[in-house]
């Protein structure tokens, strides 16, 4: 039995996980028609790849999934370019990851050929026969590779040995002769279909050097791929920055911006879980509580969200259920209040790091370090240990710039210990 069983909802409502792609999926996606249809208009359009930029926790991934679910009951030949999502999404966490992405990208398509196959056929493509790619990718080399690579994260297998090492690179480079070929005859001529790949979560490459390396790195290589579409996805500017690289010029669209949800839809985002998941339950936050903590942790859907199942925990445990949305709401405030006091009694924050904190947030959120003095600091090095402080307690986030002059946004704790600071203001917006 799970607390959400006894709260009336089959499932939590306040789930934090992107939305995955299904029909209820789709249900759940609020907001975002504009987007999927630039994104999907883009993917069919230009020969350069598509980029998705926007804040943590905004709603990229859920809305790029979303567009690939579409995207894939709508493929038919009547659509040309066909469009055929690869359903999972890449990323690299390291530099040393872009090698292993090409592994696992061409391992990918081999797959996606065998999924789309009787489709493919269905519509007059010369696609692949499974058995060849079968036997691809059943050959124990290429199952080697697959043990010790995967496909997010792509964490190397340690215990590969050399020769295994050796002859895997063959059959990794075999492999993506291999798929080319395929996909050159199977997309003839040029332009009447592609896969679609995302690279999401660029940030995690932590600088903006070390993505706009990557994307360089690959440039030639899986990016230049006449049969892949590319949609790449990242935070705190990092595929702006890297985008505007001069070797990627000509490579990738402008981006698109995901900006948080306006106040109406992100209610109306929870309208559709309430709608989607209760068996009669009244929700622990209901709309007029939501829109509270929306405000107070400044549009932040997902933490929104997270604070929510907090909360719905602590009423569970409190045994406090089956009372109204109005004393819920009340509820919620005073919990808030106390959780926002918790952050605010950070001992590990020094006076000038709250000061920062609070500068930041009339600042709508934000610094750089090289206005120390405007932020009154005597130099840029002071500054940096405050922000360190923050940083280490989750207060802020650091967009590391390619000058070494990094920014500093505020994080969602730091929204929460600043209502505290404020009074138990609701931060402008
Ligand atoms: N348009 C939307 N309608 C309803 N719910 C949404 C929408 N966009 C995102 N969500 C929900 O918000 C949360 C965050 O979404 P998502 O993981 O897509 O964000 P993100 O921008 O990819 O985050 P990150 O930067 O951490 O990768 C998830 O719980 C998701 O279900
Ligand atoms: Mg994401």
């Amino acid at each position: 039995m799970t607390i959400w069983a006894d709260l009336g909802f089959t499932q939590s409502p306040y789930d934090t996980k992107s939305l995955p792609p299904t029909a209820i999926g789709e249900r759940l996606l609020v907001g975002r028609e504009a987007h999927i249809r630039r994104l999907v208009n883009r993917l069919a359009s230009t020969s350069s790849h598509v980029t998705v930029e926007g804040e943590s926790g905004v709603g990229k991934t859920s809305l790029i999934t979303i567009a690939n679910y579409r995207m894939k009951r709508n493929s038919d030949k009547a659509r040309s370019p066909v469009l055929l999502p690869i359903e999972k999404p890449f990323q690299i966490t390291t530099r040393e990851g872009v090698k292993l992405l090409e592994a696992a990208v061409y391992r990918a398509i081999a797959e996606a050929f065998i999924r789309y196959r009787d489709e493919l056929q269905a519509w007059g493509y010369d696609a692949p026969k499974v058995a060849d790619v079968n036997k691809w990718m059943n050959s124990p080399i290429i199952k080697s590779i697959a043990a010790g690579v995967s496909a997010v994260g792509f964490s190397v297998n340690a215990s590969r040995s050399e020769s295994v090492n050796a002859s895997s690179a063959f059959a990794e480079s075999g492999l993506a002769h291999t798929v080319r070929t395929w996909m050159s005859e199977c997309f003839d001529p040029p332009g009447c279909g592609y896969f679609v790949c995302v690279l999401d979560n660029l940030e995690l490459l932590v600088s903006s050097t070390s993505a706009r390396q990557a994307l360089e790195e690959i440039r030639d290589t899986i990016l230049a791929e006449p049969g892949l579409r590319w949609v790449i996805c990242g935070a705190r500017g990092v595929v702006r920055t890297a985008a505007a690289s001069p070797r990627l010029q000509g490579r990738l669209c402008h981006p698109l911006a995901v900006e948080p949800l306006s106040m109406d839809d992100a209610i109306n985002a929870l309208e559709a879980r309430i709608g989607e998941f209760s068996t009669g339950g009244a929700p622990p936050v209901g709309p007029i509580g939501f829109q509270y903590l929306y405000e107070v942790l400044k549009c932040n859907l997902r933490n929104t969200l997270q604070k929510c199942e907090d909360f719905s925990f602590w009423l569970h445990d409190e045994e406090i259920l089956g009372v109204g949305e109005m004393e819920h709401v009340a509820l919620l405030q005073s919990w808030l209040t106390l959780l926002s006091d918790e952050y605010a009694n950070n001992p590990n924050i020094s006076s000038d790091g709250w000061r920062l904190l609070d500068d930041m947030v009339d600042n709508e959120g934000s610094c750089d370090f090289e206005d120390y003095e405007l932020f009154n600091f005597p130099s840029v090095d002071k500054m940096k240990r405050c922000a360190a402080e923050l940083e280490r307690q989750n207060l802020v986030e650091m967009s590391p710039g390619d000058t070494g002059m990094d920014s500093v946004v505020v994080a969602p704790n730091g929204w929460l210990a600043r209502f505290s600071r404020s009074g138990y203001q609701i931060p402008r917006t």
